[in-house]
């Protein structure tokens, strides 16, 4: 394994997308940023210097961070950010992965235009578990504002109120075609040669929008999701929520043409979509430019069983002769009941404010980082009393008053060495039934099981998939129902948990686990780097 050494220069750049332009946070000037390329089990050192008057930090999101906590990146939970003219490096090993994860601010909206992909490659010798392709390609899906995103979440939060949705969609920072604009967003897209195969990384890095990606007359075989291999299938759709990634081959099978390439979002809410789609195009060797682009339909909005299908497919390579390592003793069993609420607001306009929330509880990011205030014991910072079950039972995907009035706090959920843990997420549906792409810093876990309506404790674990379920950073809690995952506490450290939505992160819907030290220094966390940021 080797050393591969970066330098994030954290820079403000001009981007003009949709026939304006603005000025935009960007790693070394580039939109989207650098790809960190690597094999599994190389050591990587990212010196990140930020040049702009904004605090940053960068999470690398589905690297385990193996003991390497210090390295994760989310604000005030892992680290304080690094203030303009100061920089941090984050070193870090990319301990039994490889495949496709991506990078990306971790503080307020940031992570809007600053975020990239990380290629992790097998190590040296090693194949794919899937024919080699031809070529790689990555594609990055993304959201577009044309006023400051900043601005558009802080004027939300002081309103109360939800935030405008992005203006467009991109594909690898550009939205396509933009009728009566000038020349920028012409033709993005692939080219291929016909008979060639193509591995297409995929990453949503958008902020608020699960996407639909699509092909024009083209299957996708869908091989990794968040850098863990799946057993091959093939679908016309790929289902992708925001901070997941998933790899498709694609076979160029046709002889000659144009194919549109697009996305669309997925959203079963009450919010109006307005925002443009992103198209591309694929397009053969030998095709004329100026050809007409064959189209596809895209699913409609509220297409669920085109997500529910998409997840059902998902399996690990594992078998019942070499099943995967879920946990079938578990040590905690948590229910954590996820939604938007109202709370009651004297100085918001509507008199209401709209929150978000686990059990109750809105998270409040502390003023100290979490893994500070826990590994140099700096009391006051949190509390470990985040409630393991709701507050009271109800029917969750009934309307009711279950998630007014929460009340704001900093709490984690403590976790011994190696514990064993099993989190039940059920969507609350409470103001709209909505699908919560829920990220867990950390850890790979294992998606065993989902449903829709209420979980039964008593009969939904009996069908849970503790042979080949996939094994993933972030899954999609479905519209109205619930998903369960296991896995191993054997990091310690303190590692958020959220929605990868930004707008519900933002209003409070995440928390952390903190995981303590075992003993020795193979299972703990070792002191902070010299230069680590204060706050
Ligand atoms: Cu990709 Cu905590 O995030």
């Amino acid at each position: 394994s080797m050393v591969r050494l970066y330098k994030f220069s954290v820079v403000m750049k001009n981007a003009t997308r949709l026939c304006a332009s603005k000025p935009i946070v960007t790693v070394n000037g580039k939109f989207p940023g650098p790809t960190l390329y690597a094999r599994e089990d190389d050591t990587v050192i990212v010196r990140v210097v930020n040049h702009v008057q904004h605090n940053i930090t960068i999470h690398w999101h589905g690297v385990r961070q193996l003991r390497t906590g210090w390295a994760d990146g989310p604000a005030y939970i892992t680290q304080c950010p690094i203030p303009t003219g100061q920089s941090y490096i984050y070193n870090f090993t990319l301990t039994g992965q490889r495949g496709t994860l991506l990078w990306h601010a971790h503080i307020n909206w940031l992570r809007a235009t600053v975020y990239g992909a990380i290629v992790i490659l097998p190590k040296r010798g090693i194949p794919y578990p899937f024919p080699k392709p031809d070529k790689e390609e990555i594609i990055i899906l993304g959201e577009w504002w044309k006023s400051d995103t900043e601005a558009v979440i802080n004027q939300a939060m002081q309103a109360g109120v939800p935030p405008n949705v992005s203006d467009a969609h991109t594909i690898n920072g550009h939205p396509g075609p933009v009728p009566n604009c000038s020349s920028q967003g012409t033709e993005t897209g692939l080219h291929v040669e016909s008979g060639k195969t193509y591995m297409l990384r995929l990453i949503n890095a958008a902020l608020n929008e699960e996407l639909f990606f699509k092909i024009a007359g083209h299957q996708l075989t869908v091989v990794e999701v968040d850098a863990s291999y799946t057993k091959p299938f093939k679908t016309d759709t790929i289902f992708i929520a925001p901070g997941q990634t998933t790899n498709a081959l694609l076979t160029a099978d046709q002889d000659t043409g144009k194919y549109l390439i697009a996305i669309s979002p997925f959203m079963d809410t009450i919010v109006a979509v307005d925002n443009q789609t992103a198209i591309g195009t694929l397009r053969y060797e030998g095709t004329h430019p100026f050809t007409p682009t064959s189209l596809t339909a895209m699913p409609p909005t509220n297409a669920t069983p085109v997500t529910t299908s998409f997840v059902d497919s998902l399996r690990s390579l594992n078998s019942i002769k070499y099943p995967a390592k879920v946990p079938l003793k578990i040590d905690h069993s948590l229910l954590l009941a996820i939604g938007v609420g109202v709370n009651p607001c004297a100085t918001c306009v509507n008199g209401s404010r709209v929150v978000a929330d686990i059990n109750n509880v809105s998270f409040v990011l502390p003023v100290t980082a979490l893994l500070q205030a826990h590994y140099y014991k700096i009391s006051g910072v949190y509390t470990d009393d985040f409630p393991a079950n709701p507050p009271n039972p109800y029917n969750y995907t009934g309307a009711g008053p279950a998630n007014m009035q929460t009340m704001n706090g900093t709490k984690v959920y403590r976790l011994g060495y190696n514990s064993t843990v099993q989190v039940v997420f059920q969507g609350t549906g409470i103001i709209a039934p909505e699908s919560h792409p829920t990220h867990l810093h950390g850890f790979n876990f294992y998606a065993v099981g989902k449903g829709l309506g209420n979980f039964d404790s008593e009969k939904d674990p009996k069908k849970f998939n503790l042979v080949d379920p996939v094994e993933r950073n972030t899954l999609s809690v479905p519209t109205s129902g619930w998903a369960a995952i296991r896995f191993r506490a054997d990091n310690p450290g303190v590692w958020f948990l959220h929605c990868h939505l930004e707008v519900h992160t933002t209003w409070g819907l995440k928390m952390a686990f903190l995981v303590e030290n075992g003993e020795g220094p193979s299972q703990s966390l070792p002191p902070s780097p010299s230069d680590l940021p204060k706050c």
